[in-house]
């Protein structure tokens, strides 16, 4: 793992392939607590996190998202070999990584306005503030040699994501991370160039 601050930072992939190795709660923990250092609006943290390590939850959550996740690609007319071939994958991604996350927003605590603009502002900051921890957990992850990989999957599932885990009332699933050491190199990444990014004035 590169020493150089900036070389680490700019080594961390997404990895989607993972040795059954379990990792252990105290590597989670010390990931977890990196994970809540990120910076967020008038910090009031509104990152929740619900860690999957058991057979138990990981097995009955990717059973709630295969129903819904059958039921849209049914109503997308897709032939049913291939509806199975496709929930068969996401089912293992989720039974088969040794560490699921799911990255929660709890706004409740954020500023309160009357008027949607301001609202919805308000609300974007809180989305932004959990994705600040969502890379900071991956980075933490990353620092302790382990792969991790960010799904999007509960923001279109967010009550079969809460119903499955039987998660508080207040929590709003934003993004499914999975966890292990590493069983995949990754392919080489096609950046867009700074001068595509950036505007210097
Ligand atoms: C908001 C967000 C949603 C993502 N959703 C998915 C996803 O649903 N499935 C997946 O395999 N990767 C997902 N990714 C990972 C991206 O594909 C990946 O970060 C991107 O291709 C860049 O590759 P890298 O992470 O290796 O640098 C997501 C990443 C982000 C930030």
């Amino acid at each position: 793992m590169p020493t150089n601050l900036h070389e680490f930072l700019r080594s961390r992939r997404s990895i989607r392939r993972f040795q059954s190795q379990a990792v252990d709660r105290e590597t989670l923990t010390r990931i977890l607590a990196t994970a809540t250092r990120a910076p967020s609006a008038h910090n009031r943290q509104p990152w929740r996190f619900a860690v999957l390590t058991q057979p138990q939850p990981k097995s009955r959550l990717s059973e709630f998202l295969g129903a819904e996740f059958r039921r849209d690609l049914a109503s997308d007319g897709l032939p049913e070999a291939e509806i199975q071939s496709r929930l068969k994958r996401s089912k293992s991604r989720i039974v088969d990584a040794p560490v699921v996350i799911i990255l929660c927003m709890d706004a409740s605590e954020m500023d309160v306005y009357p008027d949607e603009k301001r609202s919805g502002a308000e609300q974007t900051m809180a989305i932004q503030s959990v994705a600040a921890a969502g890379l900071q957990l991956q980075l933490a992850a990353h620092a302790e040699g382990l792969g991790s990989v960010w799904t999007c999957g509960p923001l279109f599932s967010p009550k079969t994501v809460k119903a499955a885990l039987d998660l508080p009332e207040s929590w709003e699933p934003q993004a499914m991370f999975f966890i292990g050491y590493p069983a995949e190199e990754p392919r080489k990444k096609e950046l867009k160039t700074l001068d595509e990014v950036t505007q210097w004035m």
